[in-house]
C-alpha cells in the first residue's frame, strides 16, 4: 500500500504543460498537497525539480530570498532552463542588490498616485471595445477584449505607436512560447531569439530618442534616464523590455477570460455581483486566485537548506506552483470554489510574495474592475460559444481563444 502509493508519487510530474493545456491538473496538485507537499520529481524533460504545493510553504520560499535565489546565472524563474547564450536577463531574475535599484526604476509608473490619472483613460477604451462588440453573433472574447484592452494599456505605461500596438501581444506570445508545441508562434529557441532582437531594435530607436529628450513618465523614458538601467547591454536591455510586456499583457489578459469563464460557470455568482455591484473589487481578487495567470516561479538553493522536512541541497530547483497554493484547503476556506464574498479575497499567491511581489498588482486590479464596472453596467448576457483553446505552458495558465455571444 505504502509503497504504491510511494510509486505513485514518483511518477507525478506536474511540469508537463499537457496538465494545463487539457486542464487536468486539480487532481495531481490535491495529492502533493496531502501526501507529499515538498516533492522531489527525478526525471522530468526540464530535469530534477522541487515542488512546493502548500501555500505557507510557497510563502515561505518567497520571503527568504537569500536561500532561493532568482538569479539568471543560477537558472532564473522558470522550471526550463534559458538557453546558454540567450538569457533573456531582467530585474525579475536577479537578487538584490542589482533587482532592488532596477525594479525602484519602473515602481512609481503603477504607483497608486499614478493610478488614479489613469482611469478615466482606460475607462473610456474600455467602454469603446465593449460598445464595439457585435450582438448574436460567436466573436472570440479572448482577442477582442482580453488581448486589445491590455494592448492598449501597454503601450500608454511604454508611450509606444499607437498603431504598432498589436505587436506588443505578439512579442509577449513570442516570449513565452513552448517551442515545442505545434501550434507555438516560434518552433525554436533561436527562431525566438531572432524576434525578440527585432523587438529589442524597435525599443531601441524609442529609447535612443528618449534618452535624448528631457524625462517624460513613460517607462521607457524612466529606464532611459535612471542610473540603474540606462546603460543596459543588448541581452539586459531585450530582456527588461520583454519583462515589461510579459508581466503587462499575459497575465492581465488571461485575467480578463478566466475571469468571464469563472462567471458564466457559476452563474449564481453572476447574480451576486449583478446584484451587489460594491462586490466588483473582491470579484477581481477572486478571479485573479482563481485563474492564477502565472502558474509557477522558480528559485534555485544557493545553499543546502530544509524545507517541511525536506532536504533540498544546493543548486537545486525549486518550483513554487502558486496554481496548487491558491487551491489549498488548509490556508484558503472552499478554495476550489469560485465565491466572490470571501472575507479576505486578497490572500492569494497569484502575484508572488517578497521583494519580487508584481510590481503591477495594483495596475491589474485597476484595469479587471473598470472592466468588471463597465460590463455589468451594460448589463450585457454572455453565452460561451464553445470550449476555451488553452495554452500549451507550464508557466502561463493562457487562454488562446475563448468564443462567445452576447445574445441582448
Ligand atoms: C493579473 C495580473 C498579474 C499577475 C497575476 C501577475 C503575476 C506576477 C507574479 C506571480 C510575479 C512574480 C512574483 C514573485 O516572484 O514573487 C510578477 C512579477 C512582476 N510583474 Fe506581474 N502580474 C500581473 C500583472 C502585471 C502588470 C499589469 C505589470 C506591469 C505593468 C506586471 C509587471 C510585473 C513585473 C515587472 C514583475 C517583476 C517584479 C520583480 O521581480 O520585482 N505584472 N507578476
Amino acid at each position: 500500500m505504502v509503497q504504491a502509493l510511494q510509486r505513485k508519487l514518483a511518477s507525478i510530474d506536474v511540469s508537463d504543460p499537457h496538465l494545463y493545456q487539457d486542464d487536468t491538473w486539480r487532481p495531481l496538485f490535491e495529492q502533493l498537497r496531502r501526501d507529499d507537499p515538498v516533492h522531489y520529481c527525478e526525471a522530468s524533460p526540464f530535469g530534477p525539480y522541487w515542488s512546493v504545493t502548500r501555500y505557507d510553504d510557497i510563502f515561505a520560499v518567497e520571503l527568504d530570498h537569500e536561500t532561493y535565489s532568482s538569479s539568471s546565472e543560477l537558472g532564473g524563474i522558470q522550471v526550463t532552463d534559458q538557453p546558454k547564450g540567450q538569457e533573456r536577463v531582467s530585474f525579475i531574475r536577479m537578487d538584490p542588490p542589482g533587482h532592488t535599484a532596477q525594479r525602484r526604476t519602473v515602481a512609481p509608473i503603477v504607483a497608486p498616485s499614478n493610478l488614479a490619472n489613469f482611469e478615466q483613460l482606460i475607462r473610456k477604451r474600455t467602454s469603446d471595445v465593449l460598445d464595439a462588440l457585435p450582438r448574436n453573433e460567436t466573436f472570440d472574447r479572448a482577442e477582442r477584449v482580453s488581448t486589445d484592452l491590455t494592448n492598449m494599456m501597454l503601450a500608454t505605461l511604454f508611450d509606444f505607436p499607437w498603431e504598432d500596438r498589436m505587436k506588443l501581444s505578439w512579442w509577449s506570445d513570442v516570449a513565452i512560447a513552448n517551442v515545442d508545441s505545434p501550434d507555438a508562434v516560434v518552433h525554436s529557441e533561436d527562431e525566438r531569439y531572432e524576434e525578440m532582437v527585432k523587438m529589442g531594435e524597435c525599443f531601441r530607436k524609442l529609447w535612443n530618442a528618449r534618452a535624448d529628450a528631457p524625462p517624460t513618465f513613460d517607462l521607457v523614458s524612466m529606464l532611459a534616464h535612471s542610473p540603474a538601467t540606462r546603460n543596459l547591454q543588448t541581452r539586459e536591455f531585450i530582456g527588461t523590455i520583454g519583462l515589461l510586456i510579459v508581466g503587462g499583457n499575459d497575465t492581465t489578459r488571461n485575467s480578463m477570460s478566466g475571469g468571464l469563464m469563472a462567471l458564466v460557470e457559476n452563474p449564481e455568482q453572476f447574480e451576486l455581483v449583478r446584484a451587489r455591484r460594491e462586490l466588483i473589487p473582491n470579484l477581481v481578487s477572486e478571479i485573479i486566485r482563481y485563474h492564477t495567470p502565472v502558474l509557477h516561479m522558480r528559485r534555485t538553493a544557493r545553499h543546502d537548506t530544509e524545507l517541511a522536512g525536506r532536504h533540498i541541497a544546493k543548486g537545486d530547483k525549486v518550483v513554487m506552483w502558486y496554481i496548487s497554493g491558491n487551491r489549498d484547503e488548509t490556508k484558503i476556506d472552499r478554495a476550489d470554489e469560485f465565491v466572490i464574498d470571501r472575507a479576505k479575497p486578497r490572500q492569494h499567491l497569484a502575484f508572488g510574495a517578497g521583494i519580487h511581489r508584481c510590481v503591477g498588482d495594483r495596475l491589474a486590479e485597476m484595469q479587471l474592475r473598470i472592466l468588471w464596472e463597465e460590463l455589468l453596467k451594460r448589463d450585457l448576457t454572455i453565452e460561451l460559444a464553445g470550449p476555451p483553446i488553452r495554452l500549451y505552458s507550464n508557466f502561463i495558465r493562457g487562454i488562446r481563444a475563448l468564443p462567445v455571444r452576447i445574445v441582448n
